[in-house]
């Protein structure tokens, strides 16, 4: 599949941002104009926008259009100090929106740190704070699709090094993870991707990922997309396919939030996937860009895990069709009155890590340690 093929989540050009509503996928292919930080802190709390990386850049984005819309009708005149007030203010709220995925949160502090060196030139103006600003947030949409392909790169030489058998490799993997989750490629997708090019895929599968199913919404339909051979299984499958099929030897999985000890945060079912590829005796990899690593987070009983509506589990939305038109229909499957715990994320403790695979290359621990993210992020 040609670059410029690929399916693209976030489409910006200066003044204009919109993103592909991933609640109408895989049955319908919606954009949505996001003019506003509002529009991006709803696209990204009802989840139209969702994933780590993804996530940044749209809150990142929607702020840049926000603000030049405000700078061209003239609401901050000559005022560096107001656009910088309006900037700060701005970035607050966005960090309002989903409360695990630390890339929003960084994204927030480098875009901050920005305005601040910005506003505080003797000759700053509104309109060099402002184009400061908007560079630094486009700069990002341009640095994740990079960083993805040296994920994918650096994920494929690790797995193809460290299987039993390299002549014969198919993954699992859990989520959403690719071009939908990120500016594009995907980092834990990107790496399955990497290794179909380079023609040492055998299989892969995706998890149906519960309660709001990526996998068998996303993942699967970005499988299709780009004619990997894959199948779909539901979470509670994974153990028995690992235990009949040898060819699995690795499974793949994004991050929402690493700590600097290597705990990491990722997609709810992501710490069982863990503990069943221990048992197998098979890879289990995170794939994230350093951007998901969090040195200020020590280790994973630090990460707040979000906890999402009971609708989310007690219905499922689906496709059917009315006068001809796909039309899109929610069904409660649940029992009436039963109580709910849906909490979106899990934390895999280091131990059952095999690696933490980044732009910047493959993390490893030394024997009986936990990973050392502060010498790598720092070195
Ligand atoms: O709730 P979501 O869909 O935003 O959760 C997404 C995940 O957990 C992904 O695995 C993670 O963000 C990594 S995306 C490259």
């Amino acid at each position: 599949m040609s670059e410029n093929t690929t399916l693209e989540a976030i489409k910006y050009t200066p003044g204009h941002l919109e993103i592909l509503d991933q609640l109408a996928l895989p049955h319908e292919t919606i954009y949505e104009q996001v003019k506003t930080i509002e529009d991006g802190h709803a696209a990204i709390k009802t989840m139209k926008t969702r994933g780590a990386p993804a996530i940044a850049i749209v809150a990142a984005l929607s702020l840049a259009v926000d603000v030049s819309a405000r700078h061209a009708r003239g609401e901050f005149g000559q005022s560096a100090a107001t656009a910088f007030t309006f900037l700060e203010n701005s970035l607050e709220y966005l960090k309002t929106s989903r409360p695990t995925a630390v890339n929003l949160f960084d994204a927030a502090n480098k875009l901050s740190a920005i305005n601040q060196q910005a506003a505080s030139i003797d000759s700053a103006t509104a309109s060099s704070v402002v184009q400061t600003y908007v560079q630094a947030a486009e700069q990002m949409l341009v640095d994740d699709v990079q960083d993805n392909k040296n994920i994918g790169k650096h994920g494929a030489d690790f797995i193809i090094k460290n299987v039993k058998n390299n002549k014969d490799i198919s993954v699992l993997t859990h989520c959403n993870t690719g071009s939908l989750a990120t500016a594009g490629w995907g980092t834990a997708l990107g790496i399955i991707r990497d290794l179909h090019a380079r023609g040492d895929l055998t299989h892969a599968y995706c998890t149906e990922t519960r309660p709001y199913n990526q996998g068998s919404r996303l993942t699967a339909y970005e499988l299709v997309y780009e004619k990997i051979p894959a199948t779909l299984i539901c979470d509670s499958m994974a153990s028995a396919l690992l235990n009949q099929n040898t060819s699995v030897q690795a499974i793949i999985v994004g991050a929402d939030r690493v700590a600097a000890n290597g705990d990491t945060a990722n997609k709810i079912g992501t710490y069982q996937l863990a503990i069943t590829a221990k048992h197998h005796g098979i890879l289990f990899i995170v794939a994230a860009p350093s951007t998901s690593i969090d040195l200020n987070t020590k280790t994973g009983e630090d990460i707040v895990i979000e906890e999402r509506p009971p609708e989310e589990l007690t219905n499922v939305t689906g496709i059917r069709l009315v006068d001809g038109k796909p039309t899109p229909t929610t069904v409660r499957t649940a029992a009436q009155h039963i109580g709910v715990w849906n909490p979106s994320f899990d934390v895999t403790p280091n131990e059952l890590i095999s690696a933490i695979v980044t732009e910047k290359g493959v993390v490893v621990k030394k024997s009986g340690e936990a990973f050392d993210m502060t010498s790598f992020l720092l070195s």
